[in-house]
C-alpha cells in the first residue's frame, strides 16, 4: 500500500488522503475482483475493440493500437493459464477492470495509459456484463435444447406406458406416459425461447455511454460495434452480434434491465426444473413407484441403511428458490436508484453468476437423471384400474347417445357411487342394466347404453379414444413426439 499522501489507486487522484485502499477494510467492502474476473475474457475483448476503434478515429497511433492489442492477448494468456493466481488480481485496484488495465501499463507503459480514452468503468461493466449475458444465454439455451432430446428419447423409449394423469394430485383421466414427458418438454423448451428473446435487448452496445454523457471525443460507437462483431464472429458462425448503439447514454450506464430479463428467464427455468423434480420425486416414492431412479443420482441415510433418497431432485427444487431470491435481489437492488451509474449495480453480478451456475448445473443434473431413469410399467399397471380414471370418457359416451352432458356427468356420478357401495373398482365391473337404469332414473331416457359402452372404459381404450388436438393419449403423444423430434432435428441444423 502506498504512502499516506497519495492513494494506492490510480485514479485518485483527486483526494487529498490517502484513499480507499488505505483502510483494509474499505479495500474488501468495495472490490469485486473475487467474483467478477470471471468476466475477464469479456473485458478484453471489449478492450480490443475500444481501442481499434480509438485508432480509427485517430485517437491513439497505430503503433499504440498494436502494443495495447498484443499486451491485452498476453494478459489473456496469463489468466487463462491461471484464473485464479495470476499475479495482477489486486484487491486495491477494485475490480476487473482496473486490474487488467494496471496490468496492461505495467506491459507497455504510455500506450496502455491511453486505452481508457472516452470511456468510463460504467459503460465498460454494462458492455462485459452484455457480452457475459450473450454467452450465458447461449450455454443455457444449449443445455436446455440437450434437456429437451433427453426427455424426447425416454418419450420414444418408454412414451406408451398407460397411466394416470392427476389434477389436485387426485387420479384424473388417463394418459400415456409420453404425453406428460412431451409436457415438460414443451415447458423446457419455450424457457429457451424465452433466453433467446433476450438478446435483442443485449445486441444494443452501451459501449461509448461513458460515465453518464458520453464522451466530447471524437469517438465512433458504430465503429466500436463493428469492432466487436468481428471479434466476436458475429455472422460466420451464425452467431448474432450487435446490431445497434444504444440511445441514451444515461440509460446505458443505468439500466440492468437485460440482466434482469435474464434473471427472470433463468428464475422459469428454475421453476419448471423445480416443478418436474417435485413431479418426479413423488413418483419415486415407494406409494407410487412409477419412476426408479439411478443410484447414482439417489444418496443414502446415515442411520437408514435402506434408503434411497432423492436428493438430487430436492436440490434443484430447493436451489429454485436461491434463484428467485436473485431475481428478486437483483429488482430491490435498482428500486430506489437514481438514474446514472450508482456503485449499488455492482452486486448485479453476484445475482447473475451464481442464478446462472445454479440453473446450469441443475439442467445439467436433470438431463442426467431423465437419462438414466427408469420406468416402472408393471408397477403403474398394477394401480390403472383404481380411481375411475374412465369416467369422463364415459360422460363423453352418453353425450354421443345423445344425453346433455351436465346429466351425463350426474349419471356416471352416480355409476361412480354405484361402484363404490358394492365394493366394485372399476365402471366395467357394472351391468348394461345398471347404466341404463340409472341413465334411465336421471335423465328419462330409456336404453341409453348398449354393449358398446363397455368399448369406452377402461385406461387402455381410453388413450385411444382422444382424438381433440394436442391431446394426451396415443395419437396426439404419437403425432407431437414426431413434431417435436424434428424441431430438435432441424435447430441442430440450423
Ligand atoms: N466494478 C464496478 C461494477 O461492477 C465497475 C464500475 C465502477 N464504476 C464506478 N464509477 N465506480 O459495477
Amino acid at each position: 500500500m502506498n504512502s499516506s499522501s497519495a492513494s494506492s489507486k490510480p485514479w485518485e487522484h483527486a483526494k487529498a488522503g490517502s484513499g480507499s485502499g488505505s483502510d483494509p477494510l474499505a479495500a474488501r467492502f468495495v472490490e469485486s475482483i473475487s467474483y467478477d474476473r470471471r468476466m475477464f475474457e469479456h473485458d478484453i475483448l471489449g478492450s480490443i475493440a475500444h481501442a481499434r476503434m480509438l485508432a480509427d478515429a485517430g485517437l491513439i497511433s497505430d503503433s499504440d493500437l498494436s502494443a495495447i492489442e498484443q499486451g491485452l492477448e498476453e494478459i489473456r494468456w496469463e489468466i487463462r493459464a491461471d484464473l485464479d493466481g495470476w499475479p495482477g488480481w489486486k484487491v486495491d485496484l477494485e475490480d476487473v477492470h482496473m486490474c487488467i488495465e494496471a496490468a496492461l501499463i505495467e506491459k507497455i507503459g504510455d500506450a496502455g495509459r491511453k486505452l481508457h480514452t472516452g470511456r468510463s468503468r460504467n459503460d465498460q461493466v454494462a458492455l462485459d456484463l452484455h457480452l457475459w449475458l450473450m454467452e450465458a444465454c447461449r450455454v443455457l439455451n444449449d443445455e436446455l435444447a440437450a434437456l429437451c432430446r433427453a426427455l424426447l428419447d425416454l418419450a420414444q423409449r418408454d412414451g406408451r406406458i398407460v397411466m394416470p394423469s392427476y389434477t389436485h394430485l387426485q387420479r384424473a383421466q388417463p394418459i400415456v406416459l409420453g404425453a406428460e414427458l412431451l409436457c415438460w418438454e414443451q415447458a423446457f423448451s419455450q424457457c429457451a425461447q424465452r433466453l433467446e428473446a433476450l438478446p435483442v435487448g443485449l445486441r444494443i452496445s452501451p459501449l461509448g455511454a461513458g460515465a453518464i454523457a458520453g464522451s466530447s471525443l471524437p469517438i465512433d460507437r458504430q465503429a466500436s460495434v463493428g469492432h466487436l462483431n468481428k471479434l466476436l464472429g458475429a455472422g460466420q458462425r451464425g452467431d448474432a452480434g450487435f446490431e445497434a448503439v444504444s440511445d441514451s447514454s444515461i440509460y446505458s450506464t443505468a439500466s440492468r434491465d437485460t440482466a434482469l430479463d435474464a434473471l427472470y428467464g433463468m428464475s422459469m427455468a428454475a421453476m419448471w426444473l423445480s416443478r418436474w423434480a417435485e413431479q418426479w420425486i413423488i413418483y419415486a416414492s415407494t406409494e407410487f413407484g412409477f419412476v426408479k431412479l439411478d443410484d447414482r443420482y439417489t444418496t443414502g441415510s446415515s442411520m437408514m441403511p435402506q434408503k434411497r433418497n432423492p436428493d438430487m431432485l430436492e436440490l434443484i427444487r430447493g436451489r429454485c428458490g436461491n434463484v428467485y431470491g436473485h431475481l428478486v435481489a437483483m429488482l430491490t437492488i435498482c428500486k430506489g436508484l437514481t438514474v446514472g451509474y450508482n456503485r449499488d449495480l455492482q452486486e448485479d453480478k453476484r445475482h447473475l453468476f451464481a442464478a446462472f451456475d445454479m440453473v446450469r448445473d441443475s439442467l445439467v443434473m436433470a438431463r442426467r437423471i431423465v437419462e438414466s431413469a427408469r420406468f416402472n410399467e408393471d408397477r403403474i399397471r398394477a394401480g390403472l384400474e383404481r380411481g375411475f380414471l374412465d369416467a369422463t370418457s364415459l360422460a363423453d359416451y352418453l353425450v354421443l347417445r345423445g344425453i346433455p352432458f351436465r346429466l351425463g356427468h350426474q349419471v356416471v356420478g352416480r355409476l361412480v357411487q354405484l361402484c363404490e357401495e358394492r365394493g366394485l373398482t372399476r365402471l366395467g365391473d357394472l351391468e348394461l342394466g345398471d347404466f341404463n337404469r340409472i341413465a334411465a332414473s336421471l335423465t328419462g331416457a330409456e336404453g341409453a347404453c348398449d354393449e358398446s359402452v363397455f368399448e369406452w372404459l377402461g385406461p387402455d381404450g381410453v388413450v385411444k379414444r382422444y382424438r381433440s388436438q394436442g391431446n394426451a393419449g396415443l395419437d396426439g403423444f404419437r403425432d407431437r413426439l414426431e413434431a417435436r423430434r424434428s424441431y430438435w432435428a432441424e435447430r441442430v441444423r440450423a
